[in-house]
Order: C-alpha cells, then structure tokens, then sequence
C-alpha cells in the first residue's frame, strides 16, 4: 500500500484507515439529535477534527448540512484541506470550513451538534476540559448536542500493546505508561507497512482517564440538561447505560443535549 520513503501525509492516511468510520458516526449523530429533539441535525462542529474527515462526510451526507471542522495544528488541516475538501464539488466546498483553533475558543455561530472524536477531549485537564465543555454548551443551538468518543475500562490504565491487522498494514495501539497518581495515559499509535517497516510514533497522545461517574459531573456542570452513556455493543450498535460497564475495555459516547 504504502512504499518504503513515506510521504508527509501517509501517517494521516494510514490513522484514517486504521481508526476511522466516519458514515457510521454521521449515522449515529444524525440519529441522536433526531430522536431527541425529533428534527434533523443540520450543522456540525467537528472539534480535535484533525484531517477533518467527518465534517467532509458529514457535508456530503445531506444538501442541507454544513460543517466546521476545529484544530490547532495547520498541517493536518491542510492536508484536509488538500485530501477532502478540494475533491469536493463546489456546493459542498461552501458548506464546509476548517479553523486553526484551540477547541476552547467560542465560535462566532452556533452549532446542532459538536463532537469529539477519539477520547482527544480527554487531552485535557479538568480545568481545561471544564473550560472546554462550558464553550462548548455556549457554541450549541438552543437544541443542541455534544457527542465526546469515549474510552473506558481497567485495561486502559495500563501498558500494552494492541495490533490490528488492516487492508495492507498493521495498526499497532500501545499504552507506553499510566501514572496512578495523575491518571496520565501515555500512548503511540505505531504502523507496520506491507514491505515490514515500521512507523514508530506516527502519534502520540497524553490522556487523563477519568471513570464516567467524574465525566457525567463535569459535563453537567458545564450546563447539559440530559447526559448520557452510550456504550458500543459487541456486534455494533450502541445501547444506554446508566452505569459504567464492568468489561476490562469498552468504548462508546457521552451524548449531553442542552435540554
Ligand atoms: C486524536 S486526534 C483526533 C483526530 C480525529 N478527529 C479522530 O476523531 O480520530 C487529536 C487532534 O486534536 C488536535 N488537538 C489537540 N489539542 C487541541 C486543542 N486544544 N484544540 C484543538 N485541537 C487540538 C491535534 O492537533 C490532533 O489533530
């Protein structure tokens, strides 16, 4: 798939590839906002949006619906911008822009739905992350929903490695170090192309890991009426929980509505 001299955009490519569905998430949100407010979701703030990948898929989906899509680094987004949005016909290039921006900032519209994809809001600190979801809350429409990708269970609050064989090259997750204390999760995201080389922290991140009963008191502290766990089930789908599940991994949505 990928030759031996990587390109500057192969390690988007490859991150797309190996941890992305973004019409299953277009699905999931449409079908979130509609059962609760029994309306169709129009626009979309995608924020941590890195290639911008849903908020193209998201434009795509619907004539009517637009997207922003939120990140601080100009790289990535540019090459969204080279990868998604040029390929894009003129109308759906108009319904779809990309901001070099801290998360944080409050735009200057509002939104139906935002979302964070992939535990990055877990990037952030409490007071951080307070800051973020209260912005957040100010930037939704009177009906409105902040979907956050979440992760769970003991297995993330320890090292390992997971490697996930994909269509010409292997994803390799690994959870370098918990700090107990902190509750720091230092993790990499490695490839291994087709030929065998490897793709050594092609990412890395730093996650608080907070259990759900700490991440529902600070997103209703920040103003959301209704929050609630949807827990992704085994053989697809997701189904609301009230409760964290006891498995040692599991993954899902905090869906927080504005009322
Ligand atoms: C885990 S990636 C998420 C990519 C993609 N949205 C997904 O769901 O897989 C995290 C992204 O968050 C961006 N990021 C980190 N801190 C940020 C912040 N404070 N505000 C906006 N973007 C941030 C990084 O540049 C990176 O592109």
């Amino acid at each position: 798939m990928v030759g031996r001299r990587l390109k500057a955009g192969d390690r988007h490519r490859l991150y797309e590839a190996a941890v992305q569905t973004p019409e299953v998430e277009v699905e999931l949100l449409g079908r979130a906002y509609q059962e609760r407010f029994g309306a169709p979701a129009l626009s979309l703030r995608e924020d941590f949006c890195g290639t911008a990948l849903l908020a193209k898929t998201w434009v795509e989906s619907d004539d009517d619906r637009i997207a922003w899509g939120i990140d601080l680094d100009p790289e990535v987004l540019a090459y969204g911008r080279r990868h998604h949005i040029g390929p894009l016909d003129e109308d759906e290039s108009d319904r779809i822009e990309l901001r070099a921006a801290d998360a944080r900032t409050r735009s200057e519209r509002t939104f139906d739905v935002i979302t964070a994809g992939n535990f990055s809001w877990a990037l952030f600190d409490d007071d951080a992350l307070g800051e973020y979801l209260t912005s957040a809350h100010d930037c939704l429409e009177d009906r409105g929903l902040l979907a956050l990708e979440i992760f769970g269970g003991a297995d993330l609050r320890r090292p390992l490695v997971h490697e996930h064989p994909k269509d010409g090259f292997d994803y390799l997750w690994e959870q370098v170090s918990y700090d107990e204390e902190t509750r720091r999760l230092e993790a990499s995201i490695h490839f291994r192309l087709a030929d065998g080389t490897m793709v050594r922290d092609a990412f890395r991140y730093s996650f608080e890991v907070r259990d759900w009963n700490e991440t529902r008191a600070l997103v209703t502290a920040a103003g959301f009426s209704v929050v609630e766990l949807w827990v992704e089930r085994d053989g697809g789908g997701f189904a609301r929980k009230s409760e964290e599940p006891a498995a040692a991994a599991w993954s899902g949505y905090v869906m927080a509505f504005t009322r």
